[in-house]
């Protein structure tokens, strides 16, 4: 018995939520550990669709705790509102099932609004991220600036007035410097009494309850948001998101020791996507990409952007296999390839003559790489929904067992539809 961690192998989208949900059958604990409403998990219950983005996929099933830990950046009124849509589909939230770190950072109005005012300026030259808009980068550079204000502050009303002074005060200077209007000291006390009432009951010291938890032998769920491609250090800088996504964070961004953390799940698509810019070696911007796009229905759930599609990309989910320390993959929309005749799979670079085995960090070669592949034979047959070994054609297989082999880490679960349910167990995570 072990606790297991969740992370994205690739630019996120993984099917994170569907193998959360799924995992947390066996679980007693589910922990988001990093990233914000920036994130969008899918869980599909009985032909059900529930769209995630704050709360901890295990919410949705009763009796488990769902923990939003202090390396997550929150904003409270998207949490508030995440909160009421579940309820409308019958998932009562309440301060027994979910609990809210309360040394995690806060994503006030003025970081939406900066993370929207940056990247409108950036669209002009062009150098823009293709952020989700949600405040996550400005919210962290607070918290790492020591300027934050944080969940427990909220219940501090001695101390709050101060700590909004002297995030004005940065803020101000930069929204003088964008020709942006400025943000009063009660407009920010204002829309932060609004809440405190209704976010304070989930507060919780997070770190203590994982720790007595533990201790009594519960299983912990740690669930990521993002991908390890989009990881501040080891992702496509600076194309990436603002947290750390591989899984040491789940460690830091819980309160919970590193030496518990047990097995290392990394969620891996058949095929490649990413959803804003920056490089992307296997991008197919033809009729193949079209059609990954339309059967796998790549849109964002949380901006509806399209998502740019390619082949599965070995040598990047190697690298996600080192950096995570993946102890297996699940490996999800195996369903989405069926039909195409031949599969490519890239195996390393081409760079300036010279074949490379990884992805370099450097910007302007990331951008000059080419991939270079090998070609496996399709299959006809269908896959999806297929809930066995036995249900897959001879060559999904042996897909299946190339991508094994050229990311050097073995299939724990195989993911064939949205549903819950369509999953075959290989290795249980929480049993190895
Ligand atoms: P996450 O951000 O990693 O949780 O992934 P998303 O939920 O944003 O995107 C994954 C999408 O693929 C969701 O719409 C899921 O319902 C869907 N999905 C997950 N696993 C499978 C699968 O095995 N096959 C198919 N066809 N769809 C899947
Ligand atoms: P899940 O958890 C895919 C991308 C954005 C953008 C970059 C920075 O659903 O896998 P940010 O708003 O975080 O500053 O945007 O990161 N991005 C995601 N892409 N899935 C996600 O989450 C993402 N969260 C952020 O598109 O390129
Ligand atoms: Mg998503």
């Amino acid at each position: 018995m072990t606790n297991v961690v969740v992370v994205g192998s690739q630019w996120g989208d993984e099917g994170k939520g569907k193998i959360v949900d799924w995992l947390s059958e066996r679980a007693d604990i589910v922990v988001r550990f990093q990233g914000g409403h920036n994130a969008g998990h899918t869980l599909v219950i009985d032909g059900v669709s529930y769209k995630l983005s704050l709360l901890p996929s295990g919410i949705v099933r009763p009796g488990k705790i769902a923990v939003i830990g202090n390396g997550v950046v929150l904003d409270p009124h998207a949490l508030l509102a995440e909160i009421e849509k579940l309820g409308a589909q019958g998932v009562k939230v309440t301060p027994e099932n979910l609990r809210v770190a309360d040394n995690a950072t806060l994503i006030l109005s003025l970081h939406r609004e900066l993370d929207g005012m940056r990247e409108d300026a950036a669209s002009n030259s062009g150098t823009k991220i293709g952020t989700t808009r949600r405040g996550i980068g400005p919210a962290y550079e607070d918290k790492v600036g020591r300027r934050a204000i944080r969940v427990m502050d909220l219940a501090d009303m001695e101390t709050l007035p101060g700590k909004v002074d002297r995030i004005l005060t940065h803020h101000n200077a930069l929204r003088r410097g964008l020709g942006e209007k400025e943000v009063s000291h009660e407009a920010i006390m204002q829309e932060l009494t609004s809440v405190a009432d209704r976010v304070l009951p989930f507060r919780e010291t997070v770190w203590e309850l994982l720790d007595k938890q533990r201790r009594k032998g519960a299983r912990i769920l740690f669930e990521g948001a993002q991908g390890s491609l989009l990881d501040i250090d080891h992702g496509t800088y600076p194309f990436v998101t603002s947290s750390n996504t591989v899984a040491g964070q789940a460690s830091a961004g819980s309160g919970m020791g590193p030496g518990a953390l047990g097995y290392i799940l990394g969620i891996t698509k058949a095929y490649t996507t990413r959803v804003g810019e920056g490089p992307f070696p296997t991008e197919l911007k033809d009729e193949i990409g079209q059609f990954l796009g339309e059967k796998g229905h790549e849109f964002g759930t949380v901006t509806g952007r399209k998502r740019r599609c390619g082949w599965f990309d070995a040598a990047l989910v190697r690298q996600s296999v080192a950096t995570n320390g993946i102890t297996g993959i699940a490996l999800t929309k195996l369903d989405v390839l069926d039909g195409l005749d031949e599969l490519k799979i890239c195996v390393g670079y081409m760079l300036d003559g010279q074949q490379i085995d990884h992805l370099p960090a450097s910007q302007g070669a990331q951008a000059r790489v080419e991939p270079v592949y090998v070609t496996l034979e399709g299959w006809k047959e269908s896959t999806v929904g297929a809930r066995s070994w036995a249900d897959l054609p001879a060559q999904a297989i042996k897909y299946v067992r190339q991508v094994e082999e050229l990311i050097g880490a073995p299939v724990a679960l195989l993911s064939t539809s949205p549903e819950r349910d369509d999953t075959i167990l290989v290795t249980d995570p929480f049993e190895d």
